[in-house]
């Protein structure tokens, strides 16, 4: 792990969460307590947390620490409670943190896990406190799991990445977007540390500013050289012959190969495409979709239009927060198993997720 690390997230007192508000960055660190459902759905929807693996990390951590705080409240609300906090509970809470943002499928998975894993202390006899401890175990596994995903793809990312590369990437899907490292960043990381002598071009990321405001800071922070540009700069710059290939995240890969993945991205694609440079899509297999055959099936997110016009005028605007990439236009996939070529239907049928 580079000393610079930074946790975009941590336990805070009383089994709460201690959430680094990145719509506050890169003026301000600004960290957030949260011990409700309701609060940490709220930071999900508006990112202040946020990234496919990290908001999956988030939720989970979330249900945890609204467990510990309602077992330490003196007595359940119905003398009829069998334990509390009660499965309708965690029904109620799971449904409400999985339905904070659509696309990326790793909060479905995290949501999902975390369920089962309650409901089946529940099923053994565990109430109040040693069910909020089994929810928060479960939860610091999922986390555990991620970073050390994230330092696999990096890995395997960086055998990709040749010394002096200029390398652009889209949104932010570093370590303020994952448990770890990051998955696009990841690789990016791991080259710098053996020594490649790596750059980033970092994207804007139109409207809400990933790449300028999160990639650039984060990147500043661990030393590696960064220049951002605005979303229309990327076909020049690659024109010019100053990039010499793409890696980004994802939010969700379909069981074909398509990617879903910050506004742009398919853009990006076409003209990486274009220029002959290679296309890569970095992502932890908690990231696929056996349930989405193709890119088609993924819902995309919609956002407010004043994220684009700045205010409530009445402009009318349309905000896809993704879009899904054909997988023919991937070079590779570069997941904590090591890296796919296409055909990607196999390849990722062998991951056995
Ligand atoms: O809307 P955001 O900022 O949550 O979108 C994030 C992305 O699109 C990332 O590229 C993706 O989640 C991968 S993060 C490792």
């Amino acid at each position: 792990m580079p000393a610079s690390h930074t946790d975009a997230i941590a336990w805070g007192p009383g089994g709460s969460v201690r959430l680094l508000d990145q719509t506050a960055l890169p003026a301000e660190a600004r960290w957030l307590t949260i011990a409700s459902v309701e609060a940490m759905t709220e930071a999900i929807r508006s990112l202040r947390v946020r990234g496919a693996p990290l908001i999956g990390i988030a939720a989970a951590m979330g249900l945890a620490a609204e467990a510990s705080r309602l077992a330490g409240e003196a007595r359940p609300p119905q003398p009829s409670c069998q334990g509390w906090p009660t499965a309708e509970w965690l029904e109620a809470a799971c449904r409400r943190l999985a339905a904070a943002r659509p696309t990326a499928v790793n909060l479905r998975h995290t949501i999902e896990r975390m369920r089962r894993a309650g409901l089946e202390a529940m099923r053994s006899g565990a109430t109040g406190p040693a069910l909020a401890q089994r929810l928060r175990t479960e939860a610091q596994a999922i986390w555990d799991e991620d970073a050390a995903m994230c330092q696999a793809i990096g890995e395997c990312g960086q055998e990709l990445i040749a010394p002096g590369a200029r390398i652009l990437t889209h949104c932010n899907a570093g370590m303020l977007a994952t448990g770890g490292i990051g998955t696009a960043l990841g690789a990016v990381y791991v080259a710098h540390q053996r020594g490649k002598a790596v750059s980033v071009i970092a994207t804007e990321t139109r409207p809400l500013g990933q790449g300028a405001r999160l990639t650039a800071w984060e990147l500043a922070r661990a030393g590696i050289p960064c220049r951002v540009i605005v979303d229309g700069a990327a076909a020049w710059m690659m024109a010019r012959h100053e990039v010499d290939l793409v890696i980004v995240g994802a939010d969700r890969i379909a069981a074909n190969g398509d990617v879903a993945n910050k506004i742009g991205t398919y853009g990006l694609a076409l003209l990486a495409n274009c220029h002959r440079l290679p296309f890569y899509v970095a992502a932890p297999r908690s990231t696929f979709d056996p349930a989405s055959p193709t890119g088609e099936a993924i819902p995309i997110e919609e956002r407010r239009a004043s994220e684009i016009t700045g205010g409530p005028q009445g402009m009318n605007a349309w905000n896809p927060a993704f879009d899904v990439t054909p997988a023919a236009l991937v070079t590779a996939i570069v997941t904590d198993r090591g890296v796919l070529r296409p055909p990607f239907g196999p390849a990722i049928a062998a991951l056995g997720i």
